[in-house]
């Protein structure tokens, strides 16, 4: 069977980051692909230098043209500016419209039938943009946020409570931004719900670290935001939609009815698979969750029409 080809947009941290995780877990051929001449060329000679030593048959090309990822499986997209110290996702919204809607209309034109992944922030705005630009069906253009923010809460969680993070199965839901929604009532180790194990307070302290998991680390490196994290939750959505095989995972996709939104783009529980958003779960929500995921909604919706303007 021949080789399934990702794109990955963008060779900065989070970009090259994710190329590496998908060639060492030989998923799929990855092109890297930059606005930047030489960036992507070398970070891809420096992965394929490492392949003697990782042990993988894949293979990585670095380009700045868009030829060479044409009739990709997967576009993973990373391109634009990371936060500086200060600066909330938001900020990023005039300038990574820009870029994302520009990277949009090159991977349509070259891979008509690829499914999309956005990964550049402000996340739901873009994911959003992307999928109007593209003119693709909304199962196949998607955001990665949830599988980021409930890793960082699955972590906060296992160091609390000084246990296996393997066990821990978190759930975030909303935009990724201040308003996002960590659900404690649908967070388990290993089936034990998550107010069974922790107080209130403990819990609330680590939801509020988690709606602050990227600024934090935005605090310590000063010069750019968080890379292994979000790449290594890319990369599980990708590996997802390659095996098809159908993950339960918070994503960020078209939510058309459920949890009274409409037509917008927000992180709902999601069937990933094959044809990527497979189905929205609605699940039960108390009214205070519910009520949140409404205003996170919102705050998604405010950035969506202040695109427009
Ligand atoms: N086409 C392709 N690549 C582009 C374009 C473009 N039009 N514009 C910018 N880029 C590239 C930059 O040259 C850079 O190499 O996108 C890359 C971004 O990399 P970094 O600055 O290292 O940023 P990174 O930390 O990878 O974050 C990328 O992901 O998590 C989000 O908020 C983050 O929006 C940011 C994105």
């Amino acid at each position: 069977m021949a080789r399934k080809k990702v794109t990955v947009v963008g060779a900065g941290f989070v970009g090259s980051t994710a190329a590496q995780r998908i060639v060492e877990k030989q998923l799929a051929d990855v092109v890297l692909i930059d606005i930047v001449e030489g960036l992507p060329q070398g970070k891809a000679l420096d992965m394929m230098q490492s392949a003697a030593v990782e042990g993988f048959d894949t293979h990585i090309l670095g380009t700045n043209d868009y030829a060479d990822t044409a009739n990709s499986d997967v576009v993973v997209i990373t391109a634009g500016i990371a936060r500086k110290p200060g600066m909330s996702r938001d900020d990023l919204l005039n300038t990574n419209a820009g870029i994302v809607g520009g990277v949009v209309d090159q991977i349509v034109a070259h891979s008509p039938d690829s499914i999309l992944i956005i990964v550049s922030n402000p996340l739901d705005v873009m994911t959003h943009l992307a999928w109007k630009r593209s003119g693709f069906a909304s199962n196949r253009v998607f955001g990665m946020a949830g599988v980021l923010d409930s890793a960082r809460y699955a972590y906060f969680i296992a160091e609390a409570l000084g246990c296996s993070i393997k066990d821990v199965r978190a759930m975030v839901l909303g935009g990724h931004g201040d308003t996002m929604v960590p659900v404690p009532h649908f967070t388990t180790v290993n089936g034990v719900t998550l107010t069974e194990l922790l107080p209130a307070d403990t819990i609330e302290a680590i939801n509020d670290r988690t709606r602050n998991g990227g600024a934090e680390i935005v605090k310590h490196l000063k010069t750019g935001s968080a890379y292994y994290a979000p790449s290594a939750s890319s990369v599980a959505m990708v590996e997802a939609v390659l095996l098809g095989s159908n993950r339960l995972l918070p994503v960020c996709a078209l939510v058309n009815g459920q949890y009274g939104i409409d037509n917008l783009y927000c992180g709902v529980p999601a069937m990933v698979g094959a044809n990527g958003v497979e189905r929205i779960i609605e699940v039960g929500l108390s009214q205070s969750d519910l009520a949140a995921l409404q205003n996170s909604a919102m705050a998604v919706k405010e950035l969506v029409g202040a695109l427009k303007g």
